[in-house]
């Protein structure tokens, strides 16, 4: 009986994940498009001065051209008189804008047309002259287009179908434009996926159906490995099955391997409780209980990162592993004070089963290092409360002992704003995680999310290792930058980033 309503709910949740609702087909030409009804016009101050109609309106409504600033415009009295209506979109200063501005400025492009009747857009960047060049900007902002205008209107059963706008980037350099918008596109598809996975509640994500939509990866010419209770059992990879054995929807280890170079991999380690109720030691506040949908936000990341990197083909030989369960109260959940074996060996008392992201880690890691023999693991995770209250969420926490490594991440998250702050991971407090009857203790009895960085540490032996805490990252409660409201896919970016520029 059970069997069967599983495997319904298998076929049901099954079909795939829309991306992106409002949607925009993008082309680059050297030429203006004939039919467009909408001008979005980028302007610098200084280009507002040099052009006396621009100027003549700019004093009028008081508008600047500083970056991000917007004025809307009727054309018929414009010198743009083709088009229906203008968009004129300031840039601040030309010569500072960064990828990451760029793509903001698409952002603020697609929340300004939002709802209005522009079908096909005219976008002019050439009076901008950004250090970037031509073919970034534009592709940078049609990223930032793409990112701002995702929803998650999955569930809405009066849903219009999604609005489809075409997107006409003049362009000088038409070949360069349109090689960096279909990398920049398969970034935004792996965005879209990580939000959508993140932003589906636990009875339409869970280990099975995450393995699911890891499959697809396939497709894009990935190796995709799906580790079920029996192997992970024989494995004995007994952390990650003690944390999912209270619940009726078993674990899955979920390994995704993109070998698009021969060089030794890198190893993407992703949490991903789909629900995290606590275990015995139950969440007792609703809104933290109901945030725990998000609690895969990690292996989300993952999967973003290794569906961009296959669709982009890019030359990077890296295995992501997703580490799925869900933390549940029954009469077969693991207890506090259990004892249990992870995968390498070491024994673990279980002193409080809300500590659950580290167990499932812990074997993660493990099987990476043995299996992949990586230069370098990061894993990502929503793994502590205490980073929130550390950090907050517009950083994201950063623990290693590997100094370089840190620096790495911190400037890819710098160039993607995906931004990272180091926190303290030492043997100092090493002394918190021994327990009396057992090897290690789940919990360090202060600093939580330092001790539970290096609880995760003492499952990697010699590989460099950064455990990336995104606790309060994973959901964003506006529209916000590149962000919308729900779940952000923070980390697909960051990592992409990271993994295309480590050396
Ligand atoms: N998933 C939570 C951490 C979390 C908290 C993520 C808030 C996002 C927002 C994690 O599994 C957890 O419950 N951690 C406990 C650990 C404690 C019991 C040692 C925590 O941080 O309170
Ligand atoms: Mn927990
Ligand atoms: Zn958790």
């Amino acid at each position: 009986m059970f069997r069967l309503s599983a495997i319904a709910a298998i076929l049901a949740a099954s079909c795939s994940f829309v991306a992106i609702a409002d949607q925009f087909q993008v082309k680059a030409s050297s030429s203006i498009a004939p039919t467009a009804d909408t001008l979005v016009l980028l302007v610098s101050p200084d280009q507002l001065n040099a052009n006396p109609q621009l100027e003549a309106i700019s004093k009028q409504e008081n508008f600047s051209a500083a970056h991000g600033k917007t004025l809307n415009w009727l054309a018929p009295a414009s010198p743009y008189s083709q088009y229906q209506r203008v968009l004129l979109l300031g840039t601040g200063d030309s010569a500072k804008l960064t990828p990451y501005q760029a793509s903001l400025l698409g952002a603020t492009a697609a929340r300004s047309l939002k709802g209005s009747a522009a079908n096909t857009i005219q976008l002019d960047a050439s009076l901008i002259k950004a250090p970037i060049g031509q073919a970034e900007l534009l592709a940078q902002i049609s990223h930032g287009v793409n990112l701002a205008s995702y929803t998650f209107s999955r569930y809405h059963s009066n849903k219009q179908p999604p609005k489809v706008r075409q997107l006409h980037l003049l362009s000088a350099e038409q070949a360069a434009t349109e090689q960096r918008l279909a990398q920049l596109a398969a970034l935004s598809e792996g965005v879209a996926l990580a939000r959508d996975l993140t932003n589906e509640p636990a009875n339409g994500i869970y280990p099975e159906t995450f393995a699911k939509q890891a499959l697809e990866l396939r497709k894009l010419g990935a190796k995709v490995t799906v580790l079920d209770e029996k192997a992970l059992e024989k494995a004995g990879l007994g952390a990650i099955l003690a944390v999912g054995r209270g619940s009726a929807r078993p674990p899955r280890l979920v390994i995704v391997h993109w070998e698009g170079s021969k060089q030794a991999p890198v190893a993407l380690i992703g949490k991903g409780i789909t629900f995290d109720t606590g275990g015995y030691n139950l969440k007792t506040q609703a809104d933290s209980i109901l945030r725990m949908t998000s609690d895969m936000a990690g292996a989300a990341a993952v999967l973003g990162t290794m569906h961009t990197l296959a669709k982009q083909k890019a030359p990077v030989n890296v295995v992501g592993l997703m580490a799925l369960a869900e933390n549940m109260i029954s009469e077969r959940a693991y207890l506090p004070g259990d004892v249990i074996t992870a995968g390498n060996g070491k024994t673990i008392e279980i002193i409080n089963t809300d500590a659950e992201g580290r167990l499932v880690m812990a074997d993660a890691l493990f099987y990476a290092e043995t299996n992949f023999k990586p230069r370098a693991i990061v894993d990502i995770a929503t793994l502590t409360g205490s980073k929130v209250g550390a950090l907050g969420s517009y950083y994201a926490g950063i623990f290693s002992k590997d100094d370089n490594l840190v620096a790495q991440l911190t400037q890819a998250g710098e160039k993607t704003q995906e931004k990272l702050w180091r926190l303290p991971m030492t043997d100092e407090m090493l002394p918190e995680l021994k327990s009396r009857i057992a090897d290690l203790r789940n919990t360090g009895s202060s600093t939580g999310a330092s001790t539970a960085a290096l609880f995760l540490q003492q499952f990697v032996k010699d590989t460099p290792f950064a455990h990336l805490d995104i606790a309060g990252n994973a959901l964003s409660s506006s529209n916000r930058g590149l962000q919308t409201e729900g779940a952000t896919g923070y980390g697909v970016r960051l990592l992409t980033e990271w993994v295309l520029t480590a050396e």
